[in-house]
């Protein structure tokens, strides 16, 4: 069926309408990218745009929709996009807080709400899931991914494109609230040299597909409809031109058949790139493998001169322009083009009572508590963890992001309607009315240097920096602090400096809040630090001298309220870091999947001379990947084996009894790694395998199982095969990358 229909309709094609739908241009509506498109809606009657993106309103988008069907000579529908990345209205924590859940239920239903949302508004598709393996913070966009490994990435990948595109394979797209979904940054994005953004990237084919590949793949195996090509260049070919990515690996090995769209202005940048003017970069695209250009109008403006002279063939731009065609037939939009533009749903589906409870209680379960401490609270008191806050007393909120709406749904959330929600101040009196007494003082600015801040803040998160002197907003604060019981301090990352365009080489809390946090704590007053950020910063410091720090990342929309519910504990905090924290900037990238090298560190030293380390500071991470504490604690019982060894076609199960110790009722992410301990080729010293997360009540206990299965131990070899070697293994089973409990099987 839609292959007649799409013959017939490309056999009534012109060249320039082909070219025309491989044209995506953007609205002025919302920057995401320095170009601006021009003379949109004249080239959408010309039949030379495909789709759009960054047009936000039901309203609109049907009014564009009917030029391209009712004044375009074939009355093709346009594909809406947006980067709805992490919500829609309803905005869910930023997605490494979200990977932090290790829930896949709940990142699901995360980017299902978003869809529903979305598609209610007239998008029909969205720029995520963002799936880059990262392992440098410096590198601001590692808030929009899942974190530094890549079976957790593929997990979440396929958990988020199951969100969008719907659950069941074989009827992904048919509903009006299920929307095309797009991987990036294809690939290796994440990998920028020195962590910065669009750096260059050079890694061994080894590694990546080792390391980096999985997460893409994943999002291919759960039916990803379309593929974003990334900036960076592989191989010292763009990956917007690098045929061997775009087609072999992604279409001849994986079976990818959707469409590939390149990033904003990614074939023009093939020129400062250095491989060819506007002319040649966009037929290297096109033969390449791919099919959509994103604003740089290198397609419509060139291609047609490229297939005159030979340089594309018609075949390609057919099949590129047949791809675009499939999608909007997948999408339903030939049966009806205002599939998306039912003026009735914005009010029923769109920042809804019950998604805003949702995005609370998913914030929640993102937030990871680093740090809890035992101090007595008051002069001859027994200690007690800090955590949670009792409901009584006065509590001051103090810091530059403690009343700040605009920063609470963090980078990459262009829908947010910024005022409809509260700020942590706000969202506390407000949980709290009657029962605490809640105050607030700003204490400093988000950092000493105003240009700094300026560049922090940009595109409507201004922080409104304030003119009175650093010793003035002190003296605020310490007034504020002296009349309360205990002190939340808000300190932290703008929600700008973390996201593209965002790096940064100090990872330190800015000089002004940390001078801030160093008076508060020498008040004597009982500090929680609660932390804004989008990436691992270095808080050794922090970590040293404040008795509690809950990390709560950019929680979304009702960030306010789910803080509230952890630090007065309605919610015990079950987040565990999906990134390393490490201890300063030196280290990285650190990640805990590293390789043995030939002269490790012996456990528990942390120098020895001609071994492999450093002077000033140890090999290991502040925290580790997998690392969370709860208000509760968790034993877990040594590793039983089903049986020990298992031949090609055979499983062992691995299973734990972990046990709630504590009083509180709370959730355990309990976390698989399996060392290879003989390969081909060098094998990380762990990898994650498997986890599971678990709720149990106080003093109840449950048996987890793994099953271990020889596919679970595949790699890939030194020519790149997919291999489960024969050899011995070890388990290790626990609540971090660093548990202890260990098993060893074979493989025959
Ligand atoms: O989707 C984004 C991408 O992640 C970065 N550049 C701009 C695109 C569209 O807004």
């Amino acid at each position: 069926d839609m292959d007649r229909f799409i013959d017939a309709l490309m056999k009534r094609m012109t060249v320039e309408e082909k070219i025309g739908q491989l044209n995506l241009p953007v609205t002025g509506e919302i920057t995401t990218g320095q170009a601006k498109s021009s003379d949109v809606a004249k080239k959408i009657e010309q039949g030379l745009v495909g789709g759009l993106f960054n047009l936000k309103g039901v309203d609109k988008i049907r009014d564009v929709q009917k030029l391209a069907v009712e004044n375009s000579r074939l009355g093709i529908p346009l594909l809406f996009g947006m980067d709805v990345i992490h919500g829609y209205e309803t905005i869910f924590p930023i997605p490494l807080g979200l990977s932090c859940t290790w829930d896949m239920a709940a990142i699901r239903e995360s980017a299902r709400i978003a869809a529903i949302e979305a598609s209610a508004d007239g998008i029909s598709w969205t720029f995520s899931p963002m799936v880059d393996i990262s392992r440098d913070p410096r590198w601001g966009r590692v808030s929009e991914g899942s974190g530094e490994d890549p079976f957790l990435g593929g997990a979440i990948a396929k958990a988020m494109v199951y969100g969008y595109q719907g659950a069941n394979l074989s009827d992904q797209l048919k509903r009006n609230d299920e929307i095309l979904a797009c991987v990036k940054h294809f690939a290796l994005y994440g990998a920028g040299e020195a962590g910065r953004d669009y750096n260059t990237v050079d890694m061994s084919r080894n590694r990546m597909f080792n390391e980096y590949m999985y997460p893409y793949e994943a999002a291919v195996e759960a039916g990803v409809g379309s593929v974003m090509a990334s900036f960076n260049e592989i191989d010292g070919v763009p990956a917007t031109a690098n045929k061997w990515l775009m087609t072999d690996v992604l279409r001849k090995q994986w079976g990818f058949n959707g469409f590939v769209v390149t990033d904003f202005t990614g074939i023009s940048e093939m020129t400062e790139h250095g491989i060819g003017d506007l002319q040649a970069v966009s037929a290297r695209a096109l033969n390449a493998g791919v099919d959509m250009d994103m604003v740089s109008e290198g397609f419509v403006g060139t291609l047609k001169k490229s297939v005159m002279s030979g340089k594309v063939s018609m075949k390609t731009l057919d099949t590129a322009c047949r791809r675009i065609l499939e999608a909007k037939y997948k999408l339903g939009l030939f049966d009806n083009p205002y599939k998306y533009c039912d003026p009735e749903r914005p009010a029923r589906d769109i920042f809804t009572k019950e998604h805003r409870a949702a995005a609370r209680r998913i914030a929640a379960e993102s937030f990871v508590l680093l740090k809890n401490d035992s101090i007595g609270l008051h002069p001859g008191s027994l200690p007690q963890p800090l955590l949670p806050l009792k409901k009584e007393g006065t509590v001051a909120v103090i810091g530059p992001l403690g009343n700040t709406r605009s920063n609470m749904p963090g980078t990459w959330s262009v829908a947010a309607r910024l005022n409809d929600y509260p700020s942590l101040y706000e969202g506390l009196k407000e949980m709290m009315s009657g029962k605490v007494n809640v105050t607030y003082a700003k204490g400093s600015n988000l950092i000493g240097d105003a240009a700094y801040e300026e560049r922090a803040t940009m595109f409507g998160r201004s922080l409104n920096r304030d003119n009175r002197t650093d010793k003035e907003l002190l003296d605020e604060a310490l007034k504020t602090a002296a009349g309360a019981d205990v002190i939340i301090a808000a300190l932290g990352e703008s929600s700008e400096m973390s996201g593209e365009s965002s790096s940064r080489t100090n990872l330190d809390l800015p000089d002004v809040q940390r001078s801030l946090l160093e008076a508060l704590l020498k008040t004597g007053k009982p500090v929680v630090l609660t932390l804004f950020t989008g990436r691992p910063l270095t808080l050794t410091w922090e970590q040293a001298n404040v008795p509690a720090i809950l990390n709560v990342w950019f929680g979304g929309s009702e960030a306010a309220y789910a803080i509230g519910d952890v630090l007065f504990g309605d919610v015990n905090p079950s987040g565990k870091l999906t990134m390393t924290f490490p201890k300063n900037v030196g280290q990285i990238p650190l990640f805990y999947n590293h390789k043995n090298t030939g002269r490790p560190l012996q456990a528990g030293k942390w120098f020895e001379k001609f071994r492999s380390n450093y002077l000033d500071v140890d090999n290991e991470p502040l925290y580790p990947f997998g690392y969370g504490l709860s208000y509760t604690t968790f034993r877990y019982s040594d590793i039983a084996l089903s049986t020990p060894s298992m031949g090609q076609n055979g499983s062992i199960t691995a299973a734990v009894t972990v046990t709630n110790t504590g009083k509180r009722d709370g959730a355990e992410v309990v976390q698989l790694y399996i060392r290879d301990l003989v390969g081909s080729i060098t094998r990380p010293v762990r990898e994650l395998k498997g986890f599971e997360k678990v709720f149990l009540r106080a003093g109840e206990s449950k048996t987890v199982s793994f099953k271990i299965t020889p596919e679970l131990l595949r790699f890939y070899d030194y020519d790149l095969n997919h291999v489960a070697e024969p050899g011995d293994f070890d388990l290790f089973i626990g609540g971090s990358s660093q548990a202890a409990g260990t098993a060893r099987i074979t493989l025959k």
